[in-house]
């Protein structure tokens, strides 16, 4: 459930419908199931089975199962530093998502202009506010870390889960009486092979990454707390199932109330908070309730796949300093909060420029440097590791009484050639080595 937790994020309610939108709708998400299924379930095995058989922070996983020779794979478990990074962003986005919980209580803008007009504000003028909100955010997190995985984590995600996929399932039932339903349904599978190019399937197998949790550890810790007899495949099974089926159940939700209108699909970013409460003002009172369940269920999602965000490093302070929760957390939750006070700066008027390099606002930076290079990056250290370092008999000793022997050698082909290979691809597009 806590791996879950972690894996449905924004990624999923946010991110996920605004670049199926982005980049054409069916085609796209055919490209992001097929890149779940053939490298992104493996990565989750293999990362899961690093975590398993390491038993403790990334760090002392990856040194621990190295063999002698290879202990030098040890600083592969620093991607876990990479969940600090990010959360310097998503606590930012997580503080936008409580500010509009609390606005939209009020009122939803009855217009897109209203709606653009607020986000915009928010975003380049308000950075008290904003700061005020990525405080909160982080206190949450902060306070859930504390507790721990036992108490916290697991706990919360015990709540939250189930109380995101009710409010989600709640509204593909509402969404189902539409007419824009069956609109959404086509426009999100049946592909249009016109709008698919090479960026958006470079893209589709980054998301795939960003939105299971893959390649930064988070994954890594919570299965090194899994109970020894609990079945590897089975649970990356249920975590990846799970994630994407909130993914695709947000995406017809949203483009339900979006087609209802008559409004356009491609709208990047602000989609859910620009587009949305506008189309669910046209619902009445209805339409607040349900702008208000949706920012609660984006909330919830976005707090648990925070703490997975932070997780990884408070492990790696406590294990290696021998030091208290309390203090871990708070030097993790204090680095992440002082870096997403510039992250959020670098998008207002006032102080935009001193927040950007190169003309790049620190917040697209961070952004940009985690989900498309070091997720990605952290992803094939696994599948290398998993499939070329550690024994053979060891790896299938853990997995193949799972899987059987049939499956198990699909694993280890996609783990050792495919996803690899599929993961450079990638790579080698976004430093420009290929030219899509
Ligand atoms: N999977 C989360 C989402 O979809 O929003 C984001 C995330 C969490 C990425 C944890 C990476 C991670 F380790």
């Amino acid at each position: 459930m806590a791996a879950a937790g972690s894996a449905v994020g924004l990624g999923n309610i946010w991110k996920f419908p605004y670049m199926t939108g982005e980049y054409g709708g069916g085609a796209f998400v055919l490209v992001y199931l097929i890149t779940i299924a053939f490298v992104g379930f493996s990565v989750m095995v293999a990362e899961m089975l690093i975590g398993a058989l390491g038993r403790k922070d990334t760090v002392g996983s990856f040194e621990r199962l190295a063999p002698p020779d290879k202990k030098g794979w040890k600083y592969a478990g620093f991607m876990g530093f990479n969940g600090l990074i990010i959360m310097t962003f998503y606590s930012v986005v997580i503080g936008w998502i409580f500010y509009y919980l609390f606005k939209l209580s009020s009122a939803l803008p009855t217009s897109t202009e209203t709606a653009k007009a607020t986000f915009d504000n928010l975003v380049a003028n308000e950075p008290g506010v904003q700061i005020f909100w990525h405080t909160v955010a982080t206190l949450i997190v902060t306070y859930i870390v504390y507790r721990g995985i036992k108490g916290g984590i697991e706990k919360i995600n015990l709540i939250l889960m189930p109380a995101l996929m009710m409010i989600l399932f709640g509204m593909l039932f509402y969404a189902f009486s539409l007419d824009g339903f069956s609109k959404a349904f086509s426009f999100m599978f049946e592909p249009d092979w016109s709008k698919l190019n090479s960026e958006a399937i470079v893209r589709a197998v980054g998301h795939s990454f960003f939105t299971l949790s893959l390649g930064m550890g988070a994954i890594m810790t919570y299965a090194a707390s899994l109970p020894k007899h609990t079945s590897i495949t089975q649970t990356a099974f249920i975590v990846t199932f799970m994630d994407t089926l909130i993914a695709l159940v947000a995406g017809l939700v949203i483009y339900t109330f979006l087609f209802q209108e008559g409004a356009p699909a491609a709208q990047g970013p602000g989609l859910v908070f620009i587009s949305l409460p506008v189309v669910l003002s046209n619902f009445g009172y209805i339409g607040t309730f349900l702008a208000l369940l949706f920012f609660l269920a984006l909330s919830f999602a976005g707090l648990t796949s925070a703490v997975s965000l932070v997780e990884p490093v408070v492990q790696y302070i406590i294990d290696r300093f021998d030091t208290t929760r309390l203090k871990a957390v708070l030097i993790a939750g204090s680095a992440y909060y002082i870096v997403g006070i510039g992250a959020l700066l670098s998008y207002t008027k006032a102080w935009g420029e001193t927040f950007s390099i190169a003309g790049k606002p620190l917040f697209d930076i961070l952004e940009y440097t985690t989900d498309s290079i070091l997720l990605p990056l952290g992803g094939l250290l696994i599948a290398v590791f998993v499939g070329y370092v550690l024994q053979k008999e060891r790896v299938r000793s853990a997995l193949a009484h799972e899987m059987g022997d049939r499956y198990f050698a699909v694993w280890r082909f996609s783990i050792r050639y495919v996803a690899p290979i599929a993961l450079v691809f990638m790579m080698l597009n976004l430093m420009g080595v290929l030219k899509i």
